[in-house]
C-alpha cells in the first residue's frame, strides 16, 4: 500500500464497500482522501509515523506542519488529550462540526510525534459527515489530514479538486460529493486558562467567544508560531490576486461578493470571467463557493484576479483570512 511509487488512485464510492476499502487501505498505512464538512481531507493512520510520512510526501508539505488528528467520537478524543472544562464545552457545543482543538497531549496519547511535529499538543476534530466519522470509526484509530491539495494550493471542495492535485499520489479518493462549509476549520488552542484563537474558519468567532464568554486571545502568544502551518502564501492560485477590488480592470479575472463587479463594462472581443461568492452577498454561501471559484478563476487563464470586499463579520473573517494568504507574494 505504503510504497513509494503509486500508480493507480482508486474512486471508492461511499458505500459499504468503499468504505470497508477505505478502512482497509488507511490500517495498511495508506492514503485515502475524504470528505470532510469543510474540505476534503488527506488522511492517513495517525498512530503510524511511516503513513504521516506519506502524507508530507504526496502534498509535498513542509514537514515542520503539524497535522490535524480526527476522531469519529469523544472517547477516542479522550484517549488522545486533556480536555480541561473548558475544552469540554468547546467540544460539546461544536462538535462534531468545523472546530479544531489544540489541546496538551493525554499521557496514554497513540498519535505518533511526526503527525504533531514534536509538539507536546495535539489538533483535534470530529468532523460534521457521516462519510468522514465512518472510516475513521472503521479504520479503529486516530486520522491525521490535512487539506488534500498539493502544499500551496488551494484547499478542495470537490473529489474532482483532489484528483486534479493528488491522482497518481494516493492511494484513494472517497467520493462524497462537494463540502457543505468550503472553509476549514477554525482553530482554537485551550492550553491554560485563556483560549486562543489560531486560525479563523468554519465556526465564526462571535459563537465561540459567546459561548465562553470572553474574548478569544490572539495567535501562539510566545517566540514560536502556534500553528506552524499558517504560511503567509498558504493558499496561493496561480495568478495573482488583487484585494477589495471596486471594479475590473481589463484583464483581470474576477471573484466578486453581491454583484458588486456587475456594472463592469464589456471591452469588445474580450471576455472577462466573473464568477460570484454569492449574488445575495450570503457569507455562508460565499464560504462553500470560495476554494471552488478560485480554482475556476485561476484556470481560465488570466494573470490577476481581481476579488471585491467582504464584510468581515462572522464567516467574512475566515474569507478574508484566506483571500489575504492567496494574495501574499510567495517564498
Ligand atoms: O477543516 C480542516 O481543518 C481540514 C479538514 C481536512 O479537517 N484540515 C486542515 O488541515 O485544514 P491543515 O493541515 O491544512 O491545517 C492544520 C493546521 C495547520 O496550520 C497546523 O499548523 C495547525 O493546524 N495545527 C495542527 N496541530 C497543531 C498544534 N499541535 N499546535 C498548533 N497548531 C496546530
Ligand atoms: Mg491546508
Amino acid at each position: 500500500m505504503a510504497k513509494n511509487t503509486r500508480h493507480m488512485t482508486q474512486r471508492l464510492a461511499a458505500d459499504r464497500e468503499g468504505l470497508a476499502t477505505a478502512a482497509a487501505i488507511l490500517r495498511a498505512g495508506g492514503l485515502v482522501a475524504f470528505p470532510t464538512e469543510t474540505v476534503y481531507g488527506l488522511g492517513a493512520d495517525a498512530v503510524n509515523p511511516q503513513a504521516v510520512a506519506g502524507i508530507y510526501k504526496a502534498k509535498g508539505r513542509p514537514s515542520f506542519n503539524p497535522l490535524i488528528a480526527h476522531v469519529a467520537d469523544m472517547d477516542q478524543a479522550r484517549r488522545e488529550c486533556a480536555f480541561s472544562p473548558v475544552a469540554e464545552r468547546l467540544a460539546e457545543a461544536f462538535w462534531p462540526g468545523p472546530l479544531t482543538l489544540v489541546l496538551p497531549l493525554a499521557e496514554h496519547a497513540s498519535v505518533c510525534d511526526l503527525a504533531r511535529a514534536g509538539l507536546p499538543s495535539l489538533g483535534l476534530r470530529m468532523p460534521d459527515h457521516e462519510v468522514a466519522r465512518e472510516i475513521i470509526a472503521a479504520s479503529g484509530r486516530p486520522i491525521a489530514a490535512p487539506s488534500a491539495n498539493r502544499s500551496g494550493h488551494v484547499s478542495p471542495a470537490t473529489s474532482a479538486h483532489v484528483l486534479a492535485d493528488l491522482d497518481g499520489r494516493i492511494d484513494a479518493v472517497l467520493e462524497g460529493g462537494p463540502c457543505a462549509v468550503g472553509l476549514e476549520s477554525t482553530i482554537v488552542a485551550v492550553l491554560d486558562a485563556h483560549p486562543r484563537l489560531l486560525r479563523p474558519g468554519g465556526v465564526p468567532r462571535a459563537e465561540i467567544e459567546l459561548l465562553i464568554g470572553d474574548p478569544l486571545l490572539e495567535g501562539g502568544g510566545g517566540a514560536r508560531p502556534l500553528a506552524p502551518g499558517l504560511l503567509a502564501s498558504h493558499y496561493a492560485p496561480c495568478a495573482s490576486l488583487r484585494l477589495n477590488a471596486e471594479k475590473l480592470e481589463p484583464g483581470e479575472a474576477g471573484l466578486d461578493f453581491g454583484g458588486r463587479f456587475s456594472g463592469t463594462p464589456q471591452i469588445s472581443g474580450f471576455r472577462q470571467m466573473i464568477l460570484d461568492l454569492s449574488p445575495s452577498g450570503d457569507l455562508t454561501e460565499a464560504a462553500a463557493n470560495l476554494f471552488s471559484h478560485l480554482r475556476a478563476l485561476d484556470a481560465c487563464g488570466a494573470d490577476r484576479i481581481a476579488a471585491a470586499s467582504i464584510p468581515a463579520v462572522g464567516l467574512g473573517e475566515a474569507i478574508n483570512d484566506r483571500l489575504r494568504r492567496a494574495a501574499a507574494p510567495r517564498p
